[in-house]
């Protein structure tokens, strides 16, 4: 990649759409909350723990990610954990984080839901970067378990804007939670999914029409499948895509052969998120330099990814636009838009 070019993409004003904020663990604030907390870990090292996250597959990472959020137990180490993050975020410029949170991982071992709201709530309050909160729900438990944890979630309804669905995809469809999706639905929140990334396009149609989800987390499958594609760019159903997930995860062999540019020439809104940065290699500018280091993507790429990252936001329409005005005025100088 030119220097120029990549000098841009990592300065542009951004946003990120998919990222979960257990993902952002580093190895060593791991081992320090471990010590602090009085965790045994399955590990002796920092670097043993940091030569595990060799994946095959997405269950791999998930058993490695659900072992290092154990450490997690006190409202202050949400809070430390996500004011990591959104350091990092700010570094990358973006201006706007829509983040992820698995209340089951730290409800099931006995935290509380209020601590785990406040503690990583409290931190975006406190940061520079706009960032508002999506609860999940493992997809590899019950609809039940999920309708019991947005019901103890209620109590903090202000606090998160929308729910989506996670962890482990094949053998877990979007059907199995229309209840509990139809729930978040009376109560007003947005509604997003992972679907496509392992699961097939199938997985992507239920999503949207049992669900009725806004946005598709990952969706990389959608091109098997020539007239889903053409709807959901009729539709301009965003896709947050993760680049370098998907090749750690070998949803893509490397990163040459990734689909993105597919993608955004299916007419597709397509987005470029970090997913579990502290698992994946590197946050979200690692991710745009990755996809423009390795395809053969210019200026209007950059800033056609940089301009849906805040379009597909949840933001209200006039702060959408300013961002878009930030990011037209930095564009302004390199002839594109
Ligand atoms: N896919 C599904 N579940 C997840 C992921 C992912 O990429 N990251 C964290 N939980
Ligand atoms: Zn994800």
């Amino acid at each position: 990649m030119n220097v120029q070019l990549q000098h841009i993409v990592r300065n542009m004003p951004k946003a990120e759409l998919h990222m979960h904020i257990e993902g952002s663990l580093e190895p060593e604030l791991i081992f320090a909350l471990a010590q602090r907390n009085g965790v045994q870990l399955p590990y002796p090292s920092v670097e043993a723990l940091r030569e595990a996250y060799a994946f095959q597959d997405l269950q791999s990472f998930l058993d490695i990610y659900y072992a290092g959020a154990s450490v997690l137990l006190k409202e202050q180490d949400f809070y430390d954990m996500t004011a990591a993050y959104l350091d990092r975020a700010k570094a990358d410029h973006v201006r706007h984080t829509e983040i992820f949170f698995d209340p089951q991982t730290h409800t099931a071992r006995g935290v509380p839901m209020g601590d785990v709201i406040h503690g990583i709530h409290r931190a975006c309050a406190d940061s520079e970067v706009s960032a508002t909160l999506i609860l999940c729900f493992l997809r590899h438990l019950s609809e039940e378990d999920a309708l019991a944890t947005l019901e103890a979630a209620l109590p903090y309804r202000d606090r998160f804007i929308g729910v989506g669905l996670d962890s482990s995809e094949v053998g877990h469809p979007p059907e199995k939670f229309a209840r509990v999706f139809a729930r978040a639905r009376e109560l007003g929140l947005h509604l997003v999914a992972h679907a496509g990334e392992e699961g097939p396009p199938a997985y992507i149609a239920s999503a949207l029409d049992v669900l009725h989800v806004e946005r598709i987390d990952h969706g990389v499958r959608v091109l098997e499948d020539a007239a889903l594609t053409r709807r959901v760019a009729a539709e301009k159903i965003a896709l947050t895509v993760c680049p370098l997930s998907n090749v750690k995860l070998c949803v893509f062999d490397d990163m040459g052969g990734h689909n993105l540019l597919q993608l955004m020439d299916a007419g597709l809104v397509v987005t470029i998120n970090s997913d579990d940065p502290a698992y994946f290699g590197g946050y979200v500018n690692a991710n745009y330099e990755a996809v423009f280091a390795s395809l053969p993507l210019g200026l209007q790429h950059a800033y056609d990814l940089a301009k849906n990252s805040f379009t597909a936001s949840f933001l209200p329409q006039a702060d959408k636009q300013k961002f878009i005005d930030e990011l037209d005025a930095y564009f302004a100088a390199f002839n594109v838009v």
